[in-house]
């Protein structure tokens, strides 16, 4: 393989452009192809300087890709998905990885079969403040972690759905557009989640979904977390408002998740490390640090993993398995907000280190447990 890392983007959209964007912008990555259908879109792409192509089909007859990555809407991930893991293309695709878990599944037997790596874009595991707060939870900053609470709260503006009505439907509501982004972060905190219990309430502008929901995850370590998620509230407490990782959204300098331990508790995304001056004691002053975090780009230093991981140089940080695990969480808070019951989530057998990446490797759901 060449130098560098021949990268197409399928969908010039939203997510696509910057996609298309920060691989343009890394020495190690060549944009080399944009696949899109929209003839307005394409005209736009075509300012980045590679070839614009209609479909999949046109482009793998034309050019030769080392890597795809796959930003069209959510419905079209897993024909499209199916149709590039046949063309033993190497593909991160976008989150969620599918609408349902039986399409993810398809998706993930498909990329086992084929031997073709399948990545999921929860880019936030990117971050370098994530990493951070990760490695100070697992070397016991906060003792025993206990609990999380988290808030997606903002206000989607009425022409982010004219343009683009796919996202009034069935399934692009924030239980599964936004949420999916943070249960993959709280299963990377506190691990795999043992049961889910949710509330929804109906889109006030109409649409098919829902427009806020609450849930409450118990993980297998015992610890809880509490999610709060709405398209419809104007607030500054979200991830997208917080974290500063994508200049459309105005920062603000507020924190959405606060991850509580039995020896201190740290807010994230403002890195702020809260412990006691001795031993944990309400009645003894408790005051914060703040750590560093170095600066960066989750979606270059994603699509810079998504290469080493074509080169065989590291394995997949997301992989479609985990894709497809937080997937079905979200299912399960679906499922929950349906029938206001508990579900429980059975043991992935992965996660017991036998039969590992396939179909038995997903949880089971029931109810009324
Ligand atoms: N990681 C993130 O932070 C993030 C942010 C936004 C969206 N997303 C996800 O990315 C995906 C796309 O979302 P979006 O908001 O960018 O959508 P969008 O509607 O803005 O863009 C999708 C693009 O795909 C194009 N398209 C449609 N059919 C196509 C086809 N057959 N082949 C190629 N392109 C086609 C559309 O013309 C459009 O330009 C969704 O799965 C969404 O959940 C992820």
């Amino acid at each position: 393989m060449p130098d560098v890392t021949r990268i197409a983007v399928a969908g010039f959209g939203l997510v696509g452009k910057r996609h298309a964007e920060a691989v343009r912008r890394l020495p190690e990555l060549e944009l080399a192809a944009i696949v899109e259908p929209d003839d307005a879109a394409r005209k736009l792409a075509a300012d980045l300087g590679a070839p614009c192509f209609g479909s999949l089909d046109e482009m793998f007859d034309r050019v030769q890709v080392d890597g795809l990555i796959l930003a069209t809407p959510t419905p079209l991930h897993v024909e499209q998905g199916l149709e590039i893991i046949a063309r033993q293309c190497p593909l991160l695709i976008e989150k969620p990885i599918a609408v349902t878990s039986a399409e993810a599944l398809q998706l993930t037997s498909a990329a086992e079969a084929a031997g073709v790596p399948l990545l999921v874009g929860h880019h936030r595991r990117h971050n370098a403040l994530v990493r951070r707060a990760k490695s100070e939870i697992d070397s016991g900053a906060i003792g025993q972690l206990r609990a999380v609470q988290t808030t997606c709260w903002f206000y989607k503006p009425d022409h982010y759905f004219e343009t683009a009505p796919w996202r009034t439907r069935k399934g692009a509501g924030p239980i599964s557009v936004n949420l999916v982004h943070d249960v993959d972060l709280l299963r990377h905190f506190c691990g795999e989640v043992a049961s889910v219990q949710a509330q929804k309430a109906p889109s006030v502008r109409g649409f098919e979904n829902e427009d806020l929901a609450a849930a409450l995850l118990t993980f297998r370590s015992g610890a809880i977390a509490t999610i709060s998620v709405a398209d419809s509230i104007a607030a500054p407490w979200s991830w997208e408002m917080t974290a500063r990782e994508n200049p459309a959204y105005p920062a603000t300098n507020e924190s959405c998740y606060l991850i509580g331990g039995t020896r201190g508790a740290l807010s994230i995304p403002d890195l702020r490390l809260w412990r006691h001056e001795s031993v944990p004691d309400w009645w003894s002053p408790i005051s914060a640090t703040n750590l560093i975090a170095e600066a960066g780009d989750p979606l270059s230093l994603q699509a810079l993993h998504f290469a080493r991981v074509i080169r065989q140089q590291e394995p997949a940080i997301v992989s479609g398995l985990e894709g497809l695990r937080s997937l079905e969480v979200i299912e399960a808070i679906q499922l929950a907000a349906s029938t206001g019951q508990l579900v429980a989530m059975e043991t992935p057998k992965a996660a017991e280190g036998s039969a590992p990446l396939d179909a038995a490797t997903r949880y089971k759901r029931a109810e009324n447990v």
